[in-house]
């Protein structure tokens, strides 16, 4: 008995110390000292073992497990460290490469120049408002004094939502609402995402933004509405830039015009120009004097008001000035796109 005691106790050690891995050591510790392991089947023979005798193999038996459980223990433990290091060793660094530059993140192209812009008309007096994206008929067409039959309203141009409620399609939905809280004299720039229902291309997108002004006081003129779009224009562009209207339509701005800035890549020139093709002038968006019934219409004295109003394309502007050359790009989330900004 002894001696099967002592060979069990060796080939346990054995297996035991070479574990080389916590997988084999589970093996081993089943094998030599589980429940039905080889050392419990020894302590069962103890049965067939002289009375006299007991108490020594049995002293023997539990020298060896606390011996063997020491060994197990160990080598765990070993075994433990190894796998943290072999982890280590898998992610080492090597401190001698050259360092990854953090990409620190910069204004989007579309933000960097609606910023630019409200820096402008803040400077010339103007406040910021803000209005709802989702607007119902009155605010998105009848109090701008469109017809009602106009096609803006056309399901073609517009997202309805219901009958009556519709995603502006302008901001200049927001002139409204603005005029409603307060009195003249009126001065604010209203920048917002508007929507139509535009086929997504290299120019259109079903969602884009706009920049609204609306200045309404005593003796405003058309003068007034070229001035303020020249301060604008030279702002953005530099001192030699000069403002073009062109005669256009809008159901709440009469007369109404469209405008359009020299180009400030050939600076009017326009031959051979990438920038404006070749024509010397990049447009910016509709203008006008607000139409009197639209002042009427939220209760403003037309005898003693006049006002004007602009709308300009953010996309647009931004897309000419960083040579941008497709509107999804804008909206793209590509990182090769948005880093070099
Ligand atoms: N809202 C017009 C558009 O989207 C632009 C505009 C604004 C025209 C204000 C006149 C006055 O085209």
């Amino acid at each position: 008995m002894e001696n099967r005691l002592k060979e069990m106790a060796e080939n346990a050690r054995e297996a035991l110390r070479g574990a080389s891995d916590l997988d084999e050591l589970e093996e081993a510790r089943i094998k030599f000292l589980g429940r039905s392991g080889i050392l419990r089947e020894l302590q069962q023979g103890i049965r067939d073992v002289a009375k006299e005798l007991r108490p020594q193999v049995g002293k023997l038996i539990n020298k060896t497990r606390a011996e063997l459980e020491g060994i197990l223990e160990s080598r765990r433990e070993e075994l433990e460290q190894l796998k943290v290091h072999e982890r280590g060793d898998e992610q080492r660094i090597d401190v001698t490469l050259p360092g990854r530059a953090e990409h620190s993140s910069g204004r989007h192209p579309l933000l960097a120049t609606l910023d630019d812009m409200l820096e402008i008309f803040l400077g010339l007096g103007y406040t910021i408002a803000h209005g709802p994206e989702v607007e119902n008929y009155h605010y998105g067409f009848e109090a701008l004094n469109y017809p009602a039959d106009h096609p803006a309203m056309d399901e073609q141009a517009t997202f309805y939502i219901q009958d009556d409620v519709l995603l502006r399609s302008q901001t200049s939905t927001v002139q409204i609402r603005v005029m409603e809280q307060q009195e003249p004299p009126v001065r604010v720039v209203v920048p917002g995402r508007c929507f139509r229902r535009d086929t997504v291309d290299a120019t259109h997108s079903h969602t884009f933004h706009q920049l609204e002004g609306l200045c309404v006081d005593e003796g405003i003129t058309m003068a007034d509405l070229k001035g303020t779009l020249l301060a604008f224009g030279k702002g953005m562009f530099g001192e030699d830039t000069q403002v073009r209207f062109r005669p256009d339509f809008f159901p709440f701005t009469e007369p109404s015009a469209e405008f359009a800035v020299t180009c400030f890549a050939c600076h009017g020139e326009g031959e051979g120009c990438r920038v404006c093709k070749g024509s010397g002038w990049i447009e910016l968006g509709g203008a006008g004097m607000v139409d009197p019934n639209v002042l009427a219409g939220v209760g403003y004295d037309t005898e003693r008001y006049t006002g004007f109003a602009f709308g300009v394309g953010i996309e647009r502007f931004a897309m000419n000035r960083y040579g941008i050359p497709d509107m999804r790009l804008l909206y793209s989330g590509d990182m090769r796109m948005l880093r070099q900004f």
